[in-house]
């Protein structure tokens, strides 16, 4: 049975020295966005095991969990259905000298879920496929420019990395921005790249960290694609973060909006690493033409789990169930906010959900709410778009919102 949070609060004592002992052998004690030294005071750095919808730390604490290992967790942790495909393939063996069959039907099963798609390759992350995307999109149409939205994430790569340590101008020479949902200024940036446009790459939904979420305006999607054709250049929609959350059949379907090529990774294997890219037949050539590959791209036993969560995705119609659950915790936050009298943000769609405080400049309101639900056994992120699974219930969701009744009793007193 794991410890109550509270109980440890004072005894934590594995994280502190795992810690220490990183902090001499890993730079840092830890890279990038996952080091706890980010997130405000408290939270664990080491993770000991998960199942379903909860974590538990190093120290033995348990908590629901609403980052699902921000994103790749999409059925809930060790989903028993793609666990077994992973063993029963892990069985025959992993890294072999080539692919295995197994690549060839999960490539159909992705041609055969995505209207946009004619072919589909594999990688192991995320920037492996938005960088395969762009090379693509180049070789394909002899072009150079590539059009991003400002702020958009799109891996830690030196073309597209939030930091410029160790970056340099020509890393990035070729890339044009634009405001996300603006189509004047896309249009700009367009007629900035004259006859020069490769690519415009643009995320599924506008989820940069610590502002609203945007969804897409119809106008704002239509305008991409049109532009793309205008210039004979790729659509390519960067599906990494919201891909199967919200339309496991592409996100701008819905839209009428189809991309040339599309970038996945994160939720596509429920937590085994791998990506994707899509593409339609226009691009099929390229694709072929480009180098691309990876030590471990072949690897048999992320893409049997990513059979097993796309045929689960697809008979258990998981972005419902997300939404369901992420509209639950949304309308659950905004009456508790109402009854203590805290004004909240709450953006994004609900399977994906952003929470940000009012007046909240220096972000103490929202440090403060993610660190007393943490004590009590829920783990959000003050400033990052949260994921919900297929394994949250609305028990869970409602022990979330008792735990956010307190919490919010206490922000109400800052
Ligand atoms: C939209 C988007 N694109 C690309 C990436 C890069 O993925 P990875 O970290 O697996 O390289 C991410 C990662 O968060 C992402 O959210």
């Amino acid at each position: 049975m794991a410890k109550q949070a509270s109980v440890l609060s004072e005894t934590r004592t594995a994280d502190a020295m795992l810690r220490a002992r990183a902090s001499r052998v890993v730079p840092g004690g830890m890279w990038g966005h996952l080091n706890a030294a980010r997130l405000p005071e408290g939270y664990p750095q080491f993770f000991a095991s998960a199942e379903g919808c909860r974590v538990r730390d190093v120290d033995g604490r348990e908590y629901i969990d609403f980052m699902c290992s921000w994103g790749p967790v999409l059925l809930g942790h060790r989903h028993p259905e793609v666990e077994a495909a992973a063993r029963a393939q892990a069985d025959l063996g992993d890294c072999l000298n080539g692919p295995g069959e197994v690549m060839v039907d999960l490539a159909e099963d992705f041609v055969a879920m995505l209207p946009h798609a004619d072919w589909a390759m594999f990688q192991k992350n995320g920037a492996d496929a938005t960088t395969s995307c762009v090379t693509i999109a180049r070789a394909g149409t002899g072009k150079r420019k590539v059009l991003v939205a400002k702020g958009s994430y799109h891996g830690a790569l030196p073309w597209c990395s939030p930091s410029v340590a160790g970056v340099t101008t020509e890393d990035r020479a070729h890339l044009l921005h634009f405001e996300y949902n603006d189509v004047a200024s896309l249009h700009a940036a367009v007629d900035q790249a004259g006859n020069d446009l490769a690519a415009i790459l643009v995320t599924a939904f506008r989820h940069d960290m610590a502002r609203d979420l945007e969804l897409p305006t119809a106008e704002f999607a239509a305008a991409a694609r049109e532009a793309c054709d205008g210039a004979g250049a790729a659509l390519i929609i960067d599906e990494v973060r919201a891909g199967l959350r919200l339309d496991i059949t592409g996100s701008w379907e819905a839209l009428g909006v189809r991309p040339d090529l599309c970038a996945w990774s994160k939720a596509i294997a429920n937590g085994h690493a791998l990506a994707a890219v899509t593409g339609s037949d226009r691009f099929r050539d390229a694709a072929t033409k480009v180098f691309v590959t990876g030590s471990f791209w072949c690897g048999t036993v992320a893409m049997a789990a990513a059979r097993a969560t796309l045929r689960i995705a697809q008979k258990s119609d998981v972005p419902a169930h997300l939404r369901a659950m992420g509209l639950r915790l949304r309308e659950g936050m905004t009456l508790l906010a109402d009854r203590h009298g805290i004004a909240i943000r709450q953006s994004g769609p609900p399977q994906m959900p952003t929470i940000l405080f009012e007046d909240d400049a220096d972000g103490a309101k929202g440090a403060r709410f993610v660190q007393e639900a943490l004590h009590r056994g829920v783990y959000l992120h003050p400033k990052h778009n949260m994921f919900l699974s297929l394994a949250h219930t609305a028990a869970d969701i409602d022990a979330a919102l008792s735990v956010t009744d307190e919490a919010f009793k206490i922000v109400a007193r800052l």
